[in-house]
């Protein structure tokens, strides 16, 4: 481009483009950036972040979550190698001198010629909100010393910065987005895990030890603050092929959550109150039809959420509603029609699920009209439904979703194959600023923003896209 073009092929290009707005906005945003190409391969096992901790017996992939509805409790999780060893975990707030102690269960389990280390649970209770604990595991032989944080009371103006990372895996991609996350200045204080975790189950045999060296990567996050656990498809480790017929046996074993204090009746499905924010935890993979127990327990969960205690209400799942790539297109639908018009019903603000690995935002958008012969089956614009995120990016060794369906759907806001993370940053009742992060940025570099206005405080528009 030499020359200067015309004013008047200026003036002609404007026009062009002002009368072809409503052709040229198809949809919202498909970032053009130039992904990562490389394959996306697994660390080997001698990988600096799956050294198994010095000292015999030593308990490793240590790791937290919430332990009750609100936060006063956490189960502390680890594993060792040899024996079951000491049982005590022995925890003491920052301000006391004064040492607690419980102790754990100790679970171990085989799949196929692969035996489990001795897995132990431990749920500690009655802690004080909004403090920090130290907490050693391995007492008496080999000692591990951590420390955690209690969220504040549950409260409706409580800020609470959650990370969001989902389809994590153990490649290096997946441990660039794990140091993006820790070194993202917005500090997140816990981690909602939109599902699978190790992929283990791309291994002969789904071999476990992948298992164990996922619990020692991420041992380093982990153990200091809670990931919320979600179950996706790589959990499943369903292998009849090689008499695994119960499915989630090793992602059972591995990671309790505390799914009995919301009366669920699984550990696929629960709930769990955190500083301002409600999080429903569902599972994609287990029966969700009417009549189900997952079914039943949403139908009689949603209404017990108090907007005046926990303005938030933030929804987990899996496999994602609203998906405008190649991959998985679809698979969330019979889902979808069975939960949608209850969410937009009671005002969900946010759902993020995973599966697909990439990233998308929706606009907020329902498409809960159809009724078999009315012909309205298509999403409108809705600002009493939620925002969808597919947050699927997290690195695994299966590599981008890089395959978009064209045109970019008009209900999808911005969408990009790269791997990163998000932070959602809770202000106070009306105010979430939400940022995602992909891994070839800065650690501060935010490439997809939006600032949430509450569906229940501040419903007003929060759309970054204009009506089309
Ligand atoms: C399990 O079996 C596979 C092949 O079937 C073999 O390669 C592996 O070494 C075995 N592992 C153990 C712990 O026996
Ligand atoms: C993983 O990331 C950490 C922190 O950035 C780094 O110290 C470590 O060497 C990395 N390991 C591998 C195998 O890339
Ligand atoms: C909802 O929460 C508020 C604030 O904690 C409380 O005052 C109110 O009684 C609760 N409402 C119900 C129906 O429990
Ligand atoms: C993208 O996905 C579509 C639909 O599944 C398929 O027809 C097409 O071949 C794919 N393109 C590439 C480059 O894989
Ligand atoms: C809530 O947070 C937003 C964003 O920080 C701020 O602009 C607003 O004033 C806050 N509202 C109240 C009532 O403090």
């Amino acid at each position: 481009m030499g020359s200067s073009p015309s004013s008047s092929s200026v003036v002609f290009a404007v026009l062009f483009l002002v009368l072809n707005a409503p052709v040229l906005c198809h949809g919202g945003k498909t970032s053009s950036f130039v992904r990562k190409v490389e394959k996306t391969v697994d660390m080997p096992l001698d990988s600096d972040v799956f050294r198994v901790p010095p000292g015999n017996n030593a308990p490793q992939q240590v790791h937290i979550t919430q332990g009750d509805h609100v936060g006063k409790a956490v189960i502390v999780s680890w594993v060792t190698a040899n024996e079951p060893g000491s049982k005590k975990v022995i925890y003491w707030s920052e301000n006391s001198e004064q040492k607690e102690e419980a102790n754990s269960k100790v679970y171990t389990y085989k799949f196929y010629n692969y035996t489990s280390g001795y897995i132990h649970h431990c749920t500690i209770r009655n802690l004080e909100f909004n403090t920090k604990y130290y907490y050693v595991v391995g007492v008496g032989h080999t000692e591990r010393k951590f420390w955690l944080t209690t969220p504040p009371a549950v409260g409706p103006d409580v800020p609470y910065t959650f990370g969001l990372i989902g389809d994590l895996g153990q490649s290096y991609d997946s441990n660039t987005t794990l140091t993006h996350y820790e070194k993202n200045p917005t500090k997140g204080q816990a981690v909602l895990f939109v599902g699978d975790l190790s992929y283990a189950d791309n291994y002969p045999n789904h071999d476990n030890v992948r298992w164990d060296t996922w619990g020692r990567f991420v041992e380093r996050s982990v153990a200091y603050q809670p990931w919320i656990w979600t179950a996706g498809n790589h959990e499943i480790d369903f292998a009849p092929e090689i008499g695994e017929t119960k499915p989630f046996k090793p992602f059972t074993h591995r990671y309790h959550v505390p799914y009995r204090a919301s009366q669920s009746t699984a550990p696929f499905w629960y709930s769990i109150k955190r500083a301002s924010a409600y999080i429903i935890v569902l599972s994609s993979y287990s029966a969700y039809g009417k009549y189900t127990p997952q079914y039943k327990w949403l139908e009689e969960e949603l209404p017990k959420v108090n907007r005046s205690e926990t303005p938030w209400l933030i929804v987990l799942m899996h496999s994602p509603w609203y998906n405008s790539y190649n991959y998985h297109y679809m698979e969330g639908e019979t889902m979808r029609v069975m939960y949608e018009r209850w969410f937009v019903q009671y005002k969900v603000d946010v759902v993020f699920a995973g599966h697909v690995h990439a990233y998308e935002r929706s606009e907020r958008i329902s498409n809960i009209a159809y009724n078999i012969v009315n012909g309205k089956c298509v999403p409108v614009r809705d600002q009493t439904a939620p925002v969808y995120i597919t947050i699927g990016d997290g690195g695994n060794l299966e590599g981008l979703a890089t395959n978009m369906t064209y045109p970019q759907p008009e209900y999808s806001a911005y969408r990009e194959a790269s791997f990163g993370h998000a932070i959602f940053d809770i202000k106070n009742r009306t105010h979430a600023y939400y940022g995602w992060h992909r891994n070839q940025d800065g650690y501060a570099v935010e490439a997809d923003t939006m600032w949430f206005y509450n569906r229940y405080w501040h419903p007003v528009d929060d759309s970054t896209n204009s009506e089309p």
